[in-house]
């Protein structure tokens, strides 16, 4: 294990809370009877910008739009890999409209938006890893899907399937550490999917349910510093003990809506 780990400066797209709320129930997290503080919401996610900027990362923001509560949920608008961006066709009708705010965003920004045919809601469930891209179905993005980002970006894509509907996303359930290393748990996968990853990542840190149940998994991390939910204890105890540093932030509002950290963060990847 190295000893010194090196952050990379990452470019993040974000959108504020503006509008949120937990209007419709699409994963289980959703109570839409249960209230929501949206200036809490709005604080929290406040915090989240201003870490990332505070260890030297880029953060834009696209423009919110009214009636669309989960907006806030960045990661699930593209996948962007080598300039490229895949854009979203999200599972929930109520979501739909968000991909093509978001097309407006990266269009303004200079980048091409390719649509997907099939459901695929972007970095919820595609996650890059070096030269891998790890994919995960079973909730929201298809199997099709897969297949069509495989060959857009040309990328050695894995399909995973996720089998607990709390970890509707694979960001729920795994995170990139860095370019050679994930965390996940395992309960999230079916036993052949957890066997995949048991090979390509035999060092992985693995985390408990009471981590991913906390949003742990849900995590950004640059290299070194993890951007993680300070409510998975044992997750940042085992991460500190491979050399990573937690840097806790507190997203516990938009968790009501079964969003964290990383399902609020876009990564632009040059
Ligand atoms: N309410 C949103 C949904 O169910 C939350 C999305 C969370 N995003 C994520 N990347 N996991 O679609």
């Amino acid at each position: 294990m190295p000893t010194s780990r090196v952050p990379r400066p990452r470019r993040f797209l974000v959108c504020e809370p503006r509008h949120f709320s937990v209007e419709y129930a699409i994963n289980p997290w959703m109570h839409p009877e249960a209230p929501v503080d949206a200036g809490l919401a709005r604080g929290q996610w406040a915090e989240l910008v201003r870490a990332y900027r505070a260890h030297g990362h880029t953060v834009e923001q696209a423009e919110p739009v009214a009636g669309l509560p989960d907006m806030v949920f960045a990661a699930n608008c593209a996948l962007v890999l080598g300039g490229r961006v895949l854009g979203s066709l999200f599972h929930a009708p109520q979501r739909r409209p968000e991909s093509t705010a978001y097309d407006t965003w990266f269009k303004g920004a200079g980048f091409e938006v390719h649509r997907p045919e099939s459901v695929c809601e972007g970095e919820g469930d595609l996650v890059p890893v070096g030269r891998l891209l790890l994919a995960g179905t079973g909730f929201r993005t298809t199997w099709a899907a897969h297949h069509e980002a495989q060959e857009y970006f040309g990328v050695p894509t894995v399909s995973l399937r996720l089998v607990d509907p709390l970890f509707y996303h694979l960001d729920t359930a795994l995170f990139a550490l860095d370019e050679d290393n994930v965390a996940y748990y395992p309960g999230a996968f079916s036993p052949g999917s957890r066997e995949v990853l048991r090979r390509l990542f035999p060092d992985a840190v693995l985390a408990t349910r009471e981590d991913a149940l906390a949003f742990g998994l849900n995590s950004v991390s640059d290299g070194l510093n993890v951007f993680m939910s300070p409510r998975a204890e044992a997750l940042a105890g085992e991460l500190v003990r491979h050399g990573y540093r937690p840097v806790p932030v507190d997203l516990s509002e938009l968790h009501k809506a079964g969003g964290g950290i990383k399902c609020c963060t876009q990564e632009i990847r040059p």
